[in-house]
């Protein structure tokens, strides 16, 4: 498997990669060349990841994990450095999301979306970071959302989480810079996922959905692809702290 940049020698961890913009964005990583574990909580997704890299000549690694609990993160990155001797590069991808008006969100609801996407990713980090410290080199990309960046009603909790996202991506660009190891971000907006097949099966919610995106669609998990790569390749050697916006427009209209 070839791409670009290649990736050929490092090892990836992709959170949230059973299905959606994860599992397009280990797709990526496995076919610049990188071997590949996949993390989440549905194993099946995971082991379909797995057969169907490994039946194309790369090499892939299933990876059951909660993100949102510490012991189980921790035996991730325990279980991919002795399958595969190190880690690289890490996806921060495991995402729910939340649409509760304030007043009516169970604390329960809000403690979740930020469990999952904020704690979720600290507690990745914290873990692949003692492994990219030790070694000098390795690239952290967290995938955030323009909705860190707008105000979404009905989407407090979940805007919050990726505002924190963000925030904690500059903090660790500064933190780990002098170490060698690059943190940056990826902000998408509408992409077509199971994460909102709902909305996409309503045609007068997705009509309205599509009317505030500038470029009037979605964008497919694949258009992510080369940003990923540029951020987890040589070319952002120099590059930290930043966040890619990919959204349609929608966030500067
Ligand atoms: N699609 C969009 O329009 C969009 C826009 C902006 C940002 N994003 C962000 O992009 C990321 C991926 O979104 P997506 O659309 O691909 O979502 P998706 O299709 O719903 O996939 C989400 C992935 O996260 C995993 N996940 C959820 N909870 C988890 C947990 N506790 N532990 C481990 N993994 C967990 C899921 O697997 P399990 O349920 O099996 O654990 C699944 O593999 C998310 O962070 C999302 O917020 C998406």
């Amino acid at each position: 498997m070839t791409g670009k940049e290649s990736l050929d020698g490092k090892v990836a961890i992709v959170t949230g990669a059973g299905r959606g913009l994860g599992r397009s964005m280990a797709l990526a990583l496995a076919r610049a060349g990188a071997r590949v574990a996949v993390a989440a909580r549905t194993a099946a997704e995971l082991d379909a990841f797995v057969e169907e890299t490994e039946r194309a000549g790369g090499k892939a690694f299933a990876c059951p994990t909660d993100i949102t609990d510490e012991d189980s993160v921790e035996r991730m990155v325990r279980a991919v450095t002795g399958r595969f001797g190190r880690v690289d590069i890490l996806v921060n991808n495991s995402g729910i999301v939340a649409s509760t008006p304030l007043v009516d969100q169970p604390a329960e609801e809000w403690d979740r979306v930020i469990a999952t996407n904020l704690r979720g990713t600290y507690l990745a980090t914290r873990a692949v970071g003692r492994h990219l410290l030790a070694q000098g080199s390795g690239k952290v990309v967290n995938i955030a959302s323009n909705f860190a960046l707008q105000g979404v009603a009905g989407h407090a909790a979940y805007s919050a989480s990726k505002a924190g996202v963000i925030a904690f991506t500059r903090s660790m660009a500064i933190e780990w810079a002098p170490h060698g190891v690059q943190v940056n971000a990826i902000a998408p907006g509408y992409f077509a996922t199971p994460l909102n097949a709902g909305l996409r099966a309503d045609a007068n919610t997705l009509a309205k959905v599509v009317r505030a995106i500038p470029a009037r669609r979605m964008g497919e998990p694949d258009e992510l692809r080369p940003w990923l790569l540029l951020l987890t390749g040589r070319a952002s050697d120099f590059m930290t702290g930043e966040v890619i916006v990919i959204d349609g427009g929608q966030s500067v209209r």
